[in-house]
């Protein structure tokens, strides 16, 4: 019996897409807590899910005649291009380059989706990868952030894959895939250049949601292949590395968004050594990158951090 929280024809679509027990897993998750603030996933306190605390900072910046400025950071989205060296990259991939979109939280302000939309269409590279977080809130409606997903997703080429984060909905699941973006959804997709294969796969959140399946997003790539792993937050990064990825690309962290002076992060929001809390990284021969986020939640600031959409350039040396 479908939950009445989804249509019966959705809840087939989410079956059809997910399997019941993932389904019934998340759902229940959403349904019962997406708005707590302790106790769930993988770290304790939830600062994304606690309004007195966004109220609070958000009262602090007010006070101090910060907020302008900090709002203004926001949209001050830089290019960062990071170069992945891959010694059995295969030949026709050298110089496959991969656009990551991280943290966008496409609501965080009227007109920044047509921003960001900008941004992007100028760029070059083969595919883009959306590694999470949608919606500036964890809970509530998510129509304005995927009509917002729908104009960025309007300035990319062809070629789309996202996964979803701490602050998305099951319900996003069909929106997304009906714009032509292929969620990868504890599963794994091939990427062909002429005769060669490298595999890119895709966990569901493993931060707030914990419904991420290495094993069933590994399960289809071959020992010797190259295989990428878009995750939403970094936290999983030594059961990625143990399962043999070479590389994992992630985001959630924000890189701190509100840093001190030299970029030092007050928080990463996650329960996960600060070594993989924001840029290049590595961990038992898997080379991992975490942005600091394309977007920008709990408060509309930045400071010492600015927000970034990366280039990711594969190179065999
Ligand atoms: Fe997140």
């Amino acid at each position: 019996m479908p939950p009445l929280t989804l249509d019966p024809d959705t809840w087939d679509y989410l079956a059809r897409r997910l399997g019941k027990t993932h389904l019934r897993r998340r759902l229940g998750i959403e349904v019962a807590h997406e708005a707590d603030r302790l106790g769930q996933g993988r770290n304790v306190l939830h600062i994304e899910n606690w309004k007195l605390f966004r109220q609070a900072v958000s009262g602090l910046l007010a006070l101090t005649g910060l907020a302008a400025r900090g709002r203004r950071n926001v949209l001050d989205i830089r290019v960062v291009e990071n170069k992945v060296v891959l010694p059995h990259l295969p030949a026709e991939f050298d110089g496959f380059t991969i656009l990551q979109i991280a943290d966008p939280h496409l609501d965080v302000l009227p007109g920044f989706a047509h921003h960001l939309a900008e941004l992007v269409r100028g760029l070059e590279y083969d595919i883009a990868v959306f590694t999470g977080d949608y919606r500036f809130q964890t809970h509530g409606s998510q129509s304005s952030a995927m009509d917002a997903l729908a104009v960025v997703r309007g300035q990319l080429g062809e070629a789309v894959y996202a996964i979803l984060g701490n602050h998305d909905s099951l319900r996003m699941i069909r929106p997304i895939e009906e714009m032509g973006i292929r969620l990868l959804m504890n599963e794994s997709v091939v990427l062909e250049r002429g005769d060669a294969r490298i595999h890119l796969a895709g966990v569901d959140d493993p931060h707030y949601f914990a419904t991420d399946n290495l094993e069933a997003a590994s399960g289809a790539i071959p020992d010797e292949a190259v295989s990428i792993l878009l995750a939403h937050s970094p936290e999983l990064y030594r059961h990625a590395a143990f399962a043999g990825f070479d590389l994992m690309l992630c985001g959630h962290t924000h890189g701190g968004q509100i840093c001190l002076p030299g970029g030092v992060a007050i928080t990463y929001n996650m329960a996960a050594p600060r070594s993989v809390g924001r840029g290049v990284w590595s961990c038992d021969g898997m080379q991992g990158y975490t942005s600091a986020g394309t977007g920008s939640s709990v408060v509309v600031a930045r400071f010492n951090c600015p927000p970034e959409v990366t280039l990711h350039h594969l190179r065999q040396g």
